[in-house]
């Protein structure tokens, strides 16, 4: 067998249209050469995100049914919370509408104008909704992180050392928690090894520091863990979630990613006071904290995709798929990053395009030519996302990686249309030298990837 074969059949189909090379020439130019301007519909494979993404089941769909749409203490909040508490074990859970919202309460209680928010890699939501409370978002892991070579098996990890160091620089009380991503997105969907997280929280623990989790994809993380840590062989993916968990004094969750649904997330944490305070907020702009910005039947969704997303066969062939298109890719000479990461493929757009300069956003004109020329999303993850200027000279400072992800749905693809992604990318490389570069002729002050638009060079 190629991979480890869908642990599931298909019920409900949804047609794709299909479009020619001309018609995605004219609305790519329409769009700005911006993909995310682009009508889905026109799309052949969506690699966009796996966020919100999945396909649900029909246990979840069924649980859809027996939304209870009161306006306080529907019972399928206390079927969510109840499904929460039994993986992450904190205190007060609190749903919010999506993950940024879980990060927008959290950080406008917790952080202060002039404070250093630490986390393995920001995601880009992450370091707005830091950035937003004149707060600085740092970003502090390992090295090897930053190496699309090297095989380190838990390239999420954060580096100790250079947290130690931080803390003692800045102080305590500048500090109001320190974050993990598990798995580290912007970092090509790296694990964060359970020996880290130790680490990290006795550090922490000297200091007195909080440490949270941005638990979008704790499952696959927990999965590498036990695949990859010694002593965790034997253990279950709800056992390691436990543990992990137990180090914490908290998460932020988009449930859009491993929890299997469309839309929905949460805060959760032990403190009752930044609880109350992050409730108060709540009510302000999300709504009642039984339901927080989302339908019952909505949390029913989470809380039964929560027991889904543990399954072992279920994560065994979804870490595989995505294996399988890294390394149809690798073997083709196709350069990514590696190890293969938990819900994406990472083309590595510096090597890929060498004659590009990162000036002209060679992830984007890789993102421009696979959609053009294949109908296939995917999205720079580079200098356009992540590149910002020195705000006294105004000269560009450039991010060290230039990706464009290749993000894998949740139980939406076959594997052949796998094999079609993993051929016209290998067809792509071989007339590499054909892609062109980009200028930017819009943007917007915050998160401007979403709405820049571009002119080809
Ligand atoms: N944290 C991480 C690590 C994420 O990957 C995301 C979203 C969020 C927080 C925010 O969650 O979208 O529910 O508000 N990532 C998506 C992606 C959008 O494509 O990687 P959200």
């Amino acid at each position: 067998m190629k991979f480890p074969g869908e642990p599931f059949k298909i019920k409900v189909v949804e047609p794709i249209e299909q479009t020619t090379r001309e018609e995605r020439d004219r609305l790519i130019r329409e769009a700005g050469y911006n993909v995310f301007n682009l009508p889905a519909r026109s799309v052949y494979v969506d690699l966009l995100t796996d966020s919100g993404t999945s396909a649900m089941s029909d246990n979840q769909w069924a649980g859809m049914m027996l939304g209870d749409e009161s306006y306080a203490g529907s019972r399928n909040f206390y079927h969510f919370q109840e499904s929460v508490r039994s993986i992450f074990g904190f205190r007060n859970i609190i749903p919010t509408h999506q993950g940024r919202m879980a990060e927008y309460l959290l950080f406008s209680v917790v952080v202060k104008e002039g404070d250093q928010v630490p986390n393995n890699t920001h995601f880009d939501t992450t370091r707005a909704n830091v950035e937003h409370n004149r707060a600085a978002a740092l970003d502090l892991a390992i090295d090897e992180a930053f190496d699309p070579h090297s095989e380190h098996p838990f390239k999420g990890n954060m580096n100790v050392s250079k947290l130690r160091n931080l803390i003692e620089r800045v102080g305590r009380e500048r500090i109001p928690l320190v974050m993990l991503t598990v798995t580290n997105n912007s970092a090509g969907g790296q694990p964060v090894s359970i020996a880290n997280v130790r680490a990290v929280k006795s550090l922490l623990d000297e200091f007195g520091i909080p440490l949270f989790f941005d638990a979008c994809r704790f499952a696959e993380n927990c999965y590498f863990i036990k695949t990859r840590e010694a002593g965790y062989e034997g253990k279950s993916i709800l056992e390691i979630a436990r543990e992990l968990f137990s180090y914490g004094d908290g998460c932020t969750m988009s449930a859009k990613k491993d929890a299997l649904v469309n839309i929905g997330g949460f805060v959760a944490l032990n403190d009752d006071r930044l609880a109350e305070g992050i409730t108060t907020k709540l009510i302000l702009v999300e709504g009642f904290p039984t339901y927080g910005g989302l339908a019952g039947r909505d949390l029913e969704a989470i809380a039964r995709g929560l027991v889904e997303v543990l399954d072992e066969d279920y994560l065994r062939f979804r870490i595989g798929q995505v294996r399988y298109l890294g390394e149809l890719l690798d073997k083709a000479g196709v350069p990514i990053v590696k190890p293969i990461g938990g819900h994406a493929i990472y083309l590595n757009a510096k090597e890929f395009l060498p004659h590009i300069p990162q000036s002209h956003y060679p992830g984007q004109g890789l993102v421009v030519s696979l959609y053009r020329d294949y109908g296939i999303r995917g999205v720079e993850i580079g200098t356009v996302m992540f590149g910002t200027k020195d705000s006294k000279t105004g000269t560009p400072i450039y991010p060290k990686l230039e990706l464009v992800r290749l993000a894998i749905p949740r139980r939406v693809y076959t594997n052949t249309q796998i094999d079609y992604v993993a051929e016209a990318i290998i067809e792509l490389y071989q007339k590499r030298d054909q892609i062109r570069g980009l200028k930017m002729v819009h943007e917007a002050p915050v998160l401007r990837h979403f709405s820049a638009r571009f002119e080809v060079i």
